[in-house]
């Protein structure tokens, strides 16, 4: 397998440790987990995202385990302002606060609480189950410019995540950058759904939710290859991500770095092992990698 030289990288305004980032929602609704994480070896870790008001999330159940993959409707669960306590430990770290709101006015309240802790903003403009949040948002071109510009003004990187569930992912992009991102991070999770034959109702408390896991990686390389092909902004890959195979997948699509979310359930030394693989002393540069597919 091919390895890449190691060492710190620049991607959408972050100075990152290694290509690796801890996706949103995963291990990141306290400060010590998402310490713990950089001490695993993620290059960057992103929080639970973080909304105008405290939430207690959608009723259970929340979350469901697949063959393939993880089903969840968490409904965006958060403690809203008071989480900034939570970063007092994470000073000077490369921790990216993922963010959402209703309307620009609320992205822009949430960020502002935000703007001397975090190393950027990640915008969730794509939970594809929480009504009025998310992809209701993500799916509208110029409600995506609107909110990404309300954050740009605070002159900290901004990430924007977007959904898979629109017809024209590149559409999105285009406007997120348009509205001044630094970064385009794909994907969030697939809306989906199952059904128990058991009880003959829905595994999921919220009857909808948003599939992760192997399940989605190749939908996460396609929507990276067409970012990459339409857009100007960096794109950082997530969705399904595993191994270091998978990661370099990504990068050949166009990924300047990988999100890695579901794959750490029940396996927090996961940084740790892809880095292993993923990086060599005889390794190739990485803009060798970064969109070699397209050529
Ligand atoms: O419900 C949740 O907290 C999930 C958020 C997301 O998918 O972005």
């Amino acid at each position: 397998m091919i390895q890449l030289q190691s060492g710190p990288v620049e991607v959408g305004g972050v100075t990152l440790r290694n290509h690796l980032i801890l996706a949103a929602g995963v291990l990141g609704t306290c400060g010590s987990s998402l310490a713990r994480m950089l001490r695993e070896g993620a290059g960057a870790v992103v929080s639970k995202s973080i909304g105008p008001e405290p939430r207690s999330g959608h009723a259970g159940p929340c979350l469901v385990v697949l063959e393939d993959g993880v089903l969840n409707a968490m409904g965006l669960p958060n403690p809203s302002s008071d989480f900034r306590g939570e970063l007092d430990q994470l000073k000077g770290e490369p921790v990216i606060v993922s963010i959402f709101g209703g309307n620009p006015d609320e992205f822009g309240t949430v960020a502002s609480w935000f703007v001397d802790s975090a190393a950027a903003f990640e915008l969730n403009v794509s939970c594809p189950h929480a009504s009025g949040y998310g992809a209701q948002i993500g799916t509208n071109p110029d409600l995506v410019e609107a909110c990404t510009a309300a954050v740009s003004r605070f002159h900290k990187p901004v990430w924007v995540k977007l959904t898979p569930n629109v017809t024209d992912i590149t559409t999105v992009g285009i406007a997120a950058q348009d509205g001044g991102a630094n970064a385009l991070v794909a994907i969030n999770t697939v809306k989906a759904m199952r059904i128990s034959p058991e009880i003959r109702k829905p595994v999921l408390g919220n009857r909808f939710g948003g599939l992760s896991g192997k399940a989605i990686f190749p939908i996460a390389v396609r929507c990276v290859y067409e970012l990459y092909g339409a857009c100007e902004i960096p794109v950082i890959g997530c969705g399904g991500v595993s191994s270091a195979a998978d990661v370099l997948e990504l990068m050949m699509a166009g990924a300047s770095a990988v999100e890695i979310g579901s794959a750490l359930r029940g396996n927090p030394g996961l940084f740790r092992e892809i880095t292993g693989n993923l990086y060599g002393t005889d390794g190739i540069s990485p803009a060798e990698i970064v969109g070699c597919a397209h050529d």
